[in-house]
């Protein structure tokens, strides 16, 4: 092995990825073609693209939520198509974590309640979650709010709670589908600046959003259209 080679593995690397929904009825979309990413750790990259463009088909691939019609997903060097039911159980809950279109909170939970979920029931002791998912609202701001049920809570807060969640057992990845697509700009800056943090600390962070502001904040763009995936030139992007 060439010396550092290791150190150059993508933490997500898709070759060729493509999707096809409902393959061979009347309904068949293309969502996906041929899509070749490259992300480094502690990269923070943006998609953007408009509505049916395939953001949120590309992000729940690489998040292993679903499998594509074509092409090859190496997270971490691993090929996960390689990998059975349990395993890809096991590389969702230990290196990845979403934030979805909308946020997926569990409305008759605590906001401690849904944030200590991923940890599982048998895994981790009982004060043990409470204490971690304690922690974690802490620190996207909401320690004073752990008791409240989602319906309690302002937008911006159920997202923070959906990212805490998302944070609870460190992974590496932290993929977010228009995490401030509901918030008020002050609020999306302060998501924004909690992403910033994550990828300092060594995060790669993959950020899907159609604001341009937003994506300015990240390293690199990405964009979509009718399911191809380009690079934007730096400054490109209009804001
Ligand atoms: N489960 C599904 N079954 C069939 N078609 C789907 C499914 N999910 C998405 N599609 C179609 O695939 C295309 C891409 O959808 P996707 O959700 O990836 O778009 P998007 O870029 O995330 O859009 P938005 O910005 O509105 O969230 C769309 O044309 C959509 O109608
Ligand atoms: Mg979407």
């Amino acid at each position: 092995m060439i010396p550092g080679a290791e150190a150059v593995t993508p933490v997500i690397h898709t070759i060729g990825l493509g999707k096809v929904y409902s393959p061979g009825s009347e309904a068949e979309v293309v969502a996906l073609r041929n899509v070749d990413l490259s992300v480094a750790a502690g990269e923070f990259i943006a998609i953007m693209g408009p509505s049916g463009s395939g953001k949120s088909t590309l992000m729940n691939l690489i998040g292993c939520l679903d499998t594509p019609s074509a092409g090859r997903y190496l997270c971490d060097g691993v090929d996960v198509s390689t990998l059975d039911a349990e395993e890809l159980a096991a590389l969702r809950r230990d290196k990845i974590g979403f934030v979805f279109q909308g946020f997926h909170l569990l409305p008759r939970m605590s906001a401690l309640d849904n944030v200590a979920m991923p940890l599982g029931y048998a895994r981790v002791p009982p004060a043990e979650r409470r204490e971690r998912a304690r922690a974690a609202l802490e620190a996207v701001g909401l320690g004073a709010r752990v008791d409240h049920r989602p319906n309690e809570l302002s937008g911006g807060q159920q997202q923070r709670v959906a990212i805490a969640r998302a944070l609870i057992n460190h992974p590496s990845i932290l993929l977010a589908d228009e995490p401030t697509g509901a918030l008020d700009s002050r609020t999306g800056e302060e998501i924004l600046a909690l992403f910033k943090r994550l990828r300092d600390d060594g995060h790669t962070v993959v950020l899907i959003t159609h604001d341009a502001h937003v994506a300015a904040h990240a390293d690199r763009i990405c964009e979509m259209s009718d399911g191809e995936l380009h690079e934007a030139a730096r400054g490109e992007v209009a804001t």
